[in-house]
């Protein structure tokens, strides 16, 4: 027999289906069993009588919480079943895999008179079993709104002549400033693994590709222990020719998130406000801009912050999570682009205006880091003058020919995927990454 998808299922009353899936809960008494079944489309009840199948003793009494099984068994239309008012009485009922306890406990569970409360497990043991973790409602639901946050980004960019791309991780020089860079052995020589596709967007341009775009790997050896930074995260980056400044590229961004945030307000909305308590807010372009000179003066007379001068050219931690105030109550908008960061602080591609300031900018959204773009300089002298400046010589080499054979202007942006989630849902970048990677954390 064909299986039936759960949803499906519970439109077929009177007809016998097949369903296939996890026991999401199981309740026993002495007449009745009681079982959800939970697929990728939903939770049907399974009711068992138990007088009407004497010889499932044994049988029931091996299905545990977390196994998977199939059910064979006639639609019921039932007022009573709180699950669609639907139920199956099942004419046979096979176990594919048996779940052992659990190791792990994925809700708090409150104390009963019988037994004694159990407490959530931390994140971290939640990973060492993540794939049981991520069987959660909530998981499920976040990566649902992943996949639709990635192709409602894709689909905007490809209605808009950009291509997709899928530039190398294992690179012979380390990039953009040879920090934060892993090293790992290529036969009898060093590779190292991108912190970037920066560079072969860059190229892409000097291909005359135009509009392109790119979501993948991307890694920083970085020892951060924060509740956004990990070593090995999804980029969605973007680079595009022919702009007339970095305002181009920022107009892009705000309208590529635009038309993202509305679609999963518009097919997740309620489940996330549901299931997470998080109200999904489309916001209107343009977004609000300051210039970090004039954030720094905003926050110290609204907030009192004061930030040493010498830190001025970077937006500090407390500075970037208190910008998210400022730009509610200035501008009532959850998205805050920065500007005027100094060349210090900025990589050497970044183009550079008459006062030597850098065309770039980092968008923060709910007060946190979600983007670094920039105009790029693409004329070679400048650039190779600016790569010199920063001490960066041979590892560059390769790149700076890209800008030697005819390059349009171009500039572009990199988003962290991880970090969008972890925002939309208001949750830990552990939580939001199907498998975290820190410092200490190679496995599962
Ligand atoms: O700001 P970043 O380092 O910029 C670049 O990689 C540039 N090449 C992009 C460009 O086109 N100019 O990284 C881009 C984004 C950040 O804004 C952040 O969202 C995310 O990637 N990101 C991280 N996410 C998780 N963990 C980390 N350690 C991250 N580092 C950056
Ligand atoms: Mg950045």
């Amino acid at each position: 027999m064909e299986r039936t998808y759960v949803k499906d299922a519970l439109g077929k009353t009177g007809e016998t289906v097949l369903v296939r899936g996890f026991v999401d809960n199981l309740r026993d008494s002495k007449y009745m069993t009681f079982i959800v079944l939970k697929d990728i489309t939903g939770k049907i009840q399974i009711t068992i009588e138990k007088e009407q199948h004497p010889d499932w003793t044994e049988l029931l009494a091996g299905i545990t919480g977390d196994s998977v099984i199939s059910v064979t068994g006639q639609v019921n239309s039932n007022d009573y079943v709180k699950m669609g008012g639907v139920e199956i009485l099942p004419a046979d009922i096979f176990v594919d895999s048996v779940a052992e306890a659990l190791p792990i406990a994925r809700k708090a569970i409150p104390a009963t008179k019988k037994k004694k409360e159990v407490e959530r497990s931390s994140i971290d043991q939640r990973i060492d079993y993540r794939w049981i973790d991520l069987r959660t409602d909530e998981n499920q639901l976040m990566f649902r709104v992943q996949t639709l946050m990635v192709n409602s980004m894709r689909k905007f960019l490809l209605e808009r002549n950009f291509m997709e791309i899928h530039t190398p991780k294992l690179i012979g020089a380390a990039s953009e400033s040879g920090a934060d860079v892993f090293a790992v052995d290529y036969f009898d020589r060093k590779a190292y693994l991108a912190q970037s596709p920066q560079f072969y967007k860059q190229m892409a341009m000097a291909a005359g590709f135009e509009r392109i775009f790119e979501t993948g790997p991307v890694f920083r050896a970085e020892k951060s222990y924060t509740n956004r930074h990990t070593t090995e995260f999804t980029g969605f980056d973007l680079e595009l020719s022919y702009i007339d400044s970095v305002k181009d590229v920022m107009k892009l961004e705000e309208e590529l998130l635009t038309y993202m945030l509305k679609e999963v307000h518009d097919v997740y909305g309620e489940q996330i406000k549901e299931l997470f308590g998080k109200e999904v807010i489309v916001p209107t372009a343009p977004f609000p801009v300051m210039d970090l000179k004039d954030l720094y003066e905003a926050l110290e007379k609204e907030y009192g912050l004061v930030v040493p001068e010498e830190e001025k050219g970077d937006l500090t931690t407390e500075a970037e999570q208190m910008s998210f105030r400022l730009a509610q109550e200035k501008f009532g908008s959850e998205f805050l682009f920065v500007t005027g960061y100094s060349v210090e602080k900025r990589p050497f591609y970044h183009m550079r205006d008459e006062k030597g300031m850098p065309q770039g900018y980092d968008l923060i959204w709910r007060g946190v880091e979600i983007t670094t773009g920039a105009q790029r300089e693409h004329r070679y002298e400048i650039l190779k003058k600016q790569a010199q400046e920063k001490g960066l010589g041979e590892d560059v080499a390769f790149y700076l020919e890209f800008f030697k054979y005819g390059c349009p202007p171009h500039g572009g942006f990199g988003l962290g995927v991880d970090r969008m989630t972890m925002l939309l849902l208001d949750v830990s970048i552990k939580e939001a990454m199907f498998l975290f990677r820190g410092p200490g954390r190679l496995t599962p």
